[in-house]
C-alpha cells in the first residue's frame, strides 16, 4: 500500500442525490478527523455551469440539512471549501476530458480518484473516456457506485469494458454496507476470536437472519428506484455481501485477495433457484399507503417519478441455501425493504436448543442467539438463558423456568459517536489504495447469477404483493417463514 501525500478526487455526479448525502458529508469528517493527506483537491464534476464559489455555497447549503455535530461551523465550512472545486463536463465528449486532463495536470497529484457517482449507464462510456484522454495511468483510482447493471450481462459488459482500459486493483467497486462498523466488526469477532469458530456450522446453528429495514418510502429517488427495485437495490449488493461476512470460511490473512476468494466461494455455493423453490422462498412486495413517524403517508405507486402501474418491488424476503460442509441445511432469511415499520439492520444467528431439556425454556424464541446490530444501534447482543433469580415461580419438578438474558455491547457507547463512518472509510481506503472493503468483479458477477431467476420470474407473474407502509412486509413474508416452522425476530 502506498500513502499518497497529494490527492484529486474528481466526484462524477458532483451536485448528484449520493454526493451530497453521502460522500460530502463523509470527506468533510475526513477532513475535521485530520485523515485526508494534507494536499487534496475534491472536484466536483457536472453539467451545470457553475463557478468554484457557487459549487461552495451549494455544497454548504445542503450542508444545513446535516444534524447535529456533524454540521460544519461556518469557519469549518471555509477550510473545507478551500478543497472544493468544481468543473462543468457533459461525459459524452471526448473534449471535455481534455479540460479534466488539463485540470489534472496543474496539479499533477499522487493519486487521482475518479468517483463515478452517476448513473451506471454512463459507466462504461465515462471509464473509456477517461482512459482515452490518458488519465488511466497507475496512479489512477476509479470507484464505481452500485447497482454495477442491471442484470449478469450488463454488469459483465460494464466489468470487460472497465478491464480494458484499467488493472483489477484500480478498480474500487463500493459496497458501503462493508464499510459500516459493525460490518468490521462481524470480521473482527469471527476472525479475531476463537470463541465463536467451532460453533459457527450447522451443527450447532438452526438458522440465520439477515434484515435490513428501511422506514423512508423511495423519497426523491423514484425515477432511478422504479427502474431498480429491491432485489437490485439492496439484495444483489448490500444483502449478499452480509451473508458473505457471516458464512465465509476464514481467510488466510486479512489482504483483500484473501478476503475476496472466500466470498466468492460463498457466492458460488448458494443454492441455485428453481421454478418450485422460487414459488416456495421468494417474496416481494410493493407498499401501499400506510403511516411512518406516527403521519400518514402514500403508497409507493403514489410517489412523484413512479409509473402508476408499475410492479417495482419495494419488499424482498428470500429464504437462502449455502451449499457446503459448514451450512448445508440452514436456512438463511434475506429480508429488506423500504416503509417498513423502523429502520433496523441486523443479523441475528439463531444457534440450536440443548439436546436434552432439564430445564423449562421460554416457548418460542431461539434460547441461544448472536444479534450483530448494524443500525440504528450498533453493537452485539448475545442471548441467553438465565433463572430469573427475583421469580418464586416453580416448575412441578421443583426447578424455575429459565428466561431470556442477553449480554449486550453497544459500540457507540464503548467507542464513543465519533467513529469513522462508512463513506468516510471507503474513501480513505481508495485514497490510500486498500480494496480489502470493495468488491471484485468476479464476486460481482456471481451475485448477480444468482439473482437473475429472480428477475426473470418476476417479470411475468402476477406482480409483487401490496403491503401496508410501516408494516413489516407482505403476510407471504411470515408465511415463508412459519413453513419452517420458525418467525421473524419480532414476531417471536
Ligand atoms: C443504498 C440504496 O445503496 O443504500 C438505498 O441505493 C438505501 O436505496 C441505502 O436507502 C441504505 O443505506 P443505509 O446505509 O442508510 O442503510
Amino acid at each position: 500500500m502506498f500513502c499518497p501525500m497529494s490527492f484529486d478526487l474528481v466526484l462524477f455526479g458532483g451536485t448528484g442525490d449520493l454526493a451530497w448525502r453521502k460522500l460530502m458529508p463523509a470527506l468533510f469528517q475526513a477532513f475535521r478527523h485530520g485523515s485526508l493527506p494534507a494536499g487534496g483537491r475534491i472536484i466536483g464534476v457536472a453539467r451545470d455551469d457553475l463557478s468554484d464559489a457557487q459549487y461552495r455555497a451549494l455544497i454548504q447549503s445542503r450542508f444545513k440539512a446535516v444534524e447535529g455535530a456533524k454540521r460544519p461551523s461556518a469557519e469549518e465550512f471555509e477550510k473545507f471549501a478551500d478543497l472544493l472545486h468544481y468543473l462543468r463536463m457533459d461525459l459524452s465528449k471526448p473534449a471535455d476530458y481534455e479540460r479534466l486532463a488539463q485540470t489534472l495536470q496543474q496539479r499533477d497529484a499522487d493519486t487521482v480518484v475518479m468517483y463515478l457517482a452517476t448513473a451506471p449507464s454512463l459507466f462504461t462510456q465515462t471509464v473509456e473516456r477517461i482512459a482515452a484522454a490518458g488519465l488511466g495511468g497507475p496512479k489512477t483510482r476509479v470507484v464505481l457506485e452500485k447497482p454495477l447493471g442491471h442484470d449478469l450481462a450488463s454488469n459483465r459488459a460494464i466489468n470487460a469494458a472497465v478491464g480494458r482500459v484499467l488493472k483489477e486493483e484500480q478498480v474500487f467497486r463500493i459496497d458501503h454496507y462493508l464499510g459500516k462498523p459493525s460490518v468490521q466488526n462481524l470480521f473482527a469477532m469471527r476472525f479475531g476470536n476463537a470463541l465463536f469458530e467451532p460453533l459457527w456450522r450447522r451443527e450447532y446453528i438452526a438458522s440465520i437472519e439477515i434484515t435490513i429495514a428501511e422506514d423512508l418510502g423511495v423519497e426523491k429517488r423514484g425515477a432511478f428506484y422504479d427502474q431498480t427495485g429491491a432485489l437490485r437495490d439492496m439484495v444483489q449488493n448490500h444483502a449478499l455481501q452480509l451473508l458473505c461476512a457471516v458464512a465465509m470460511e476464514p481467510p488466510i490473512n486479512a489482504h483483500a485477495d484473501a478476503l475476496r476468494d472466500e466470498k466468492l466461494k460463498v457466492l458460488r455455493s448458494l443454492k441455485p433457484w428453481t421454478h418450485e423453490s422460487i414459488g416456495m422462498h421468494a417474496v416481494r412486495g410493493q407498499y401501499t399507503a400506510g403511516t411512518a413517524y406516527g403521519e400518514r403517508v402514500q403508497g409507493y405507486l403514489q410517489e412523484p417519478g413512479i409509473d402508476p402501474a408499475s410492479r417495482t418491488e419495494t419488499f424482498v424476503a428470500l429464504r437462502a441455501e449455502i451449499a457446503n460442509w459448514r451450512w448445508a441445511g440452514v436456512p438463511f432469511y434475506i429480508r429488506t425493504g423500504k416503509r417498513l415499520a423502523s429502520r433496523d439492520a441486523r443479523i441475528e444467528v439463531n444457534f440450536k436448543p440443548t439436546p436434552h431439556a432439564i430445564f423449562r425454556a421460554p416457548a418460542g424464541a431461539s434460547a441461544n442467539k448472536l444479534v450483530i446490530n448494524l443500525q440504528p444501534k450498533d453493537g452485539l447482543e448475545l442471548h441467553l438463558l438465565a433463572q430469573a433469580q427475583n421469580s418464586r415461580k416453580r416448575s412441578g419438578d421443583g426447578t424455575q423456568p429459565l428466561a431470556t438474558v442477553q449480554l449486550d455491547l453497544d459500540f457507540g457507547q464503548r467507542f464513543g459517536t465519533e467513529r469513522v463512518g462508512a463513506y468516510e472509510r471507503l474513501l480513505l481506503d481508495v485514497i490510500d489504495g486498500r480494496l480489502n472493503l470493495f468488491v471484485r468483479s468476479d464476486e460481482q458477477e456471481e451475485a448477480w447469477r444468482w439473482v437473475e431467476p429472480l428477475i426473470e420470474a418476476w417479470q411475468n407473474d402476477s406482480g409483487p404483493r401490496p403491503y401496508a407502509a410501516g408494516t413489516w412486509g407482505p403476510s407471504a413474508s411470515s408465511a415463508m417463514i412459519a413453513r419452517d416452522g420458525l418467525a421473524w425476530s419480532e414476531e417471536q
